[in-house]
């Protein structure tokens, strides 16, 4: 195929935004500087066994984690684009304690406020695996014009508009949702542009892939074991109907398994009741994507957009992918 007849993502996004004749460009403008910075931290990625910045940057964040320089790199990166796009007034990071907010103007009077794990799956970082940004779009709930608040973030997940995944992986893709299908866009790196690869992902309703920690498993509630126990062996055949693949960045075990069917639990454990996952920037626009495709995520009991948020860097057990696997391991746990 000849260059020109690719569709690139600033064209995709902006021809969908003519099929809604009272947007005023806005949210387009919020995705191109959002595909603008995967592009930048796409280039750092790859280059990151080149230069000095794997590691640890020496900050510890909310969680207690260790940062990579990477994370930083990306985070200041994003905070950077959003800012820049003049449509969003506030950011809810991973890598922040707080709401970040806007003081000029331009950035005040934005519409949109993002949720954003800048990198994922980030112990994966010094060892060449793939790795992925999250973000979730809401509109801002405070009145233009002003300074974003925390009510602005604490929506439930079935308020976003717009929620995706950058995957830097083998390729680096951008897969998005506005709430009428999702979209995948392979980044082009000739060209420099994110190119529609996968127009209206849908996913299928069994798969044979389940993707969970099983070093947690004495962990696990027993819904979950039992899962498991029926994931290996059926009627007490162990005749291998599914098979195990798990990665240790949600953005890449749950691309593949949007792609081939299967499912991805992060379940609560005797000792995190609340699991690992936050369900601002890594369980809701995961959630809202899964859904799109046809998929479904829950807790475990309650669909994951329905969870009102009490707090920025909230937990919650994540079981989300094939709508028929999703609905077997629900059953267990009941
Ligand atoms: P992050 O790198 O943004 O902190 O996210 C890590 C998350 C997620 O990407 C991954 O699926 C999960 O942690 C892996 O956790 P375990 O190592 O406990 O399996
Ligand atoms: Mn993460
Ligand atoms: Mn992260």
């Amino acid at each position: 195929m000849s260059s020109y007849n690719l569709i690139t993502l600033n064209e995709f996004i902006s021809t969908r935004q003519a099929n809604f004749p009272y947007a005023k460009g806005e949210l387009t403008r919020l995705l191109h500087y959002i595909g603008l910075a995967a592009k930048i931290v796409n280039k750092k990625v790859n280059k990151a066994g080149l230069v000095d910045i794997l590691g640890e940057a020496g900050n510890t964040n909310v969680q207690g984690e260790d940062q990579k320089k990477l994370d930083v790199f990306a985070d200041i990166e994003f905070i950077k684009a959003l800012k820049a796009s003049g449509e969003c007034c506030g950011i809810a990071s991973e890598e922040n304690d707080e709401i970040i907010t806007f003081d000029d103007e331009l950035a005040r009077d934005g519409n949109y406020i993002v949720c954003i794990d800048p990198l994922d799956g980030s112990s994966n970082i010094d060892v060449n695996v793939s790795i992925g940004t999250i973000f979730s779009i809401y509109r801002r709930k405070s009145k233009r014009g002003e300074k974003a608040q925390l009510m602005d973030f604490l929506q439930p997940g079935k308020d976003q508009v717009a929620a995706g995944y950058i995957i830097y992986g083998s390729s680096t893709m951008l897969v998005y949702t506005t709430g009428n299908g999702v979209n995948g866009f392979t980044l082009d790196t000739a060209i420099g542009e994110f190119c529609l690869s996968h127009p209206d992902i849908k996913t299928p309703d069994k798969g044979k892939i389940y993707s969970i920690n099983e070093g947690n498993y004495p962990h696990f509630p027993d819904g979950v074991k039992k899962y498991i126990k029926y994931c290996q062996e059926i009627n007490g055949e162990s005749n291998r109907p599914y098979t195990s693949r798990y990665i240790g960045s949600l953005v890449a075990d749950f691309h593949r398994n949007l792609l081939k069917g299967g499912i991805y639990i992060y379940p609560e454990t005797a000792k995190d009741k609340r699991g690992k996952l936050r369900l601002l920037y890594e369980c809701n626009p995961i959630a809202y994507i899964a859904e799109q495709a046809g998929g479904k995520a829950t807790d475990g009991y309650k669909r994951i957009m329905e969870v009102d948020p009490e707090s920025l860097h909230q937990r919650i057990p994540f079981y989300t992918g094939s709508k028929e696997m999703v609905d077997t391991v629900e059953d267990f746990l009941k």
